[in-house]
């Protein structure tokens, strides 16, 4: 009797989280809710499928209401969303896009804080588009190629899509990098590559999302000269490098908060003691006092229009493990 009394309770309370989420409808059920978010978000599934991702969601739901009513209270800093991750435990969704493989090996061409004043605020976002890898590891392709696209825009005005899959083809073991397409990789890989081989666009050679054979022959590629590796553990020296130009950063993304982020400033600690925690690659857009601006690649669906800002804290790898291996290229 008690756990009917408590069944009950739990579906009225998650239909009415239903309602206050939705906003348009009050009668919309759970699965009201399931089939117009399957609608918004072109989901479909086997029958089989659909019971597993029904109660998936509904976890999610529970939590995206727990946690917003929480700020609503002024006890969270940020806000979740029933975004196009809904769906997916935080184990699945970390299988499919927390693929980042961290190289601890020597940084190279290491630039250290200069101890010059840097601006209190920067903001490149202008002019950039957010991407989507979709289904594939592909992040760190997704980071560099970001990172030379905000470079040619604002360095020498010129508009490019860099084409993340090349990166995700081409470098690989044949040409002795460790990164594996889909599979995750590296973001100084990407570089080393656009050093050594230069880049197509994105028109050129198009987005996949699957690993495929490296094409060859290409026209128009783009090289840069060298890229820097910022000097680790300093929030000054990222800073400092973010003033003079978009940095591809390593973060570890970690669980359903940062699965269902929708805004505010990401304040949950996240474990990052060691390279080896980082799981996920980026782009650090700007700064202001209390936060990074980064810019991801899982949609403009995703957080504030596709990008997130990461609480600044003392501790020295940064939130999230921002400092740890922060990288540009250099034209
Ligand atoms: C880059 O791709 C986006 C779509 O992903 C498109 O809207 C934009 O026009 C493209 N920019 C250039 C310069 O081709």
């Amino acid at each position: 009797m008690e756990k009917q009394l408590l069944a009950l309770l739990t579906v009225t309370l998650l239909t009415s989280a239903a309602y206050f989420m939705n906003g348009k409808d009050g009668s919309l059920t759970l699965e009201g809710q399931f089939s117009s978010w399957k609608q918004q978000h072109g989901k479909r599934y086997s029958d089989f499928e659909e019971v597993h991702r029904f109660s998936v969601f509904a976890q999610n739901l529970a939590v995206v209401m727990e946690h917003n009513s929480k700020f609503e209270l002024g006890q969270e800093t940020f806000t979740l969303g029933m975004n196009q991750f809904a769906d997916l435990t935080p184990e699945e969704f970390q299988a499919s896009y927390l693929t980042l493989k961290p190289q601890a090996q020597e940084r190279q061409n290491v630039k250290s804080f200069s101890g010059l004043r840097f601006p209190d605020t920067v903001d490149w976002k202008e002019g950039l588009t957010v991407k989507n890898q979709g289904n594939c590891g592909s992040c760190w392709a997704f980071s560099a190629a970001a990172a030379l696209e905000a470079a040619l825009h604002h360095q020498k005005k010129e508009k490019v899509n860099i084409s993340e899959q090349e990166f995700v083809d081409c470098t690989t073991a044949k040409l002795g990098y460790e990164s594996e397409g889909c599979n995750g990789g590296w973001m100084d890989d990407a570089f080393d590559y656009t050093v050594n081989y230069g880049v197509a666009t994105e028109e050129e050679y198009p987005y996949k999302g699957v690993d495929q054979a490296c094409k060859t022959g290409l026209k128009k590629k783009y090289y840069i000269d060298s890229f820097v590796d910022v000097e680790p553990l300093s929030s000054d020296a990222l800073h400092e490098a973010i003033a003079k130009t978009p940095v591809s950063v390593a973060i570890k993304a970690d669980g359903i908060m940062f699965q269902l982020y929708s805004g505010g400033i990401y304040s949950r600690t996240c474990s990052a003691k060691k390279i080896d925690d980082l799981n996920h690659g980026v782009l650090a857009v700007g700064y202001a006092k209390d936060s990074y601006t980064i810019k991801n690649s899982w949609g403009a669906g995703w957080g504030e229009k596709g990008y997130m800002r990461l609480a600044i804290i003392a501790a020295k790898e940064g939130q999230c493990g921002i400092h740890w291996v922060p990288s540009y290229p250099v034209f």
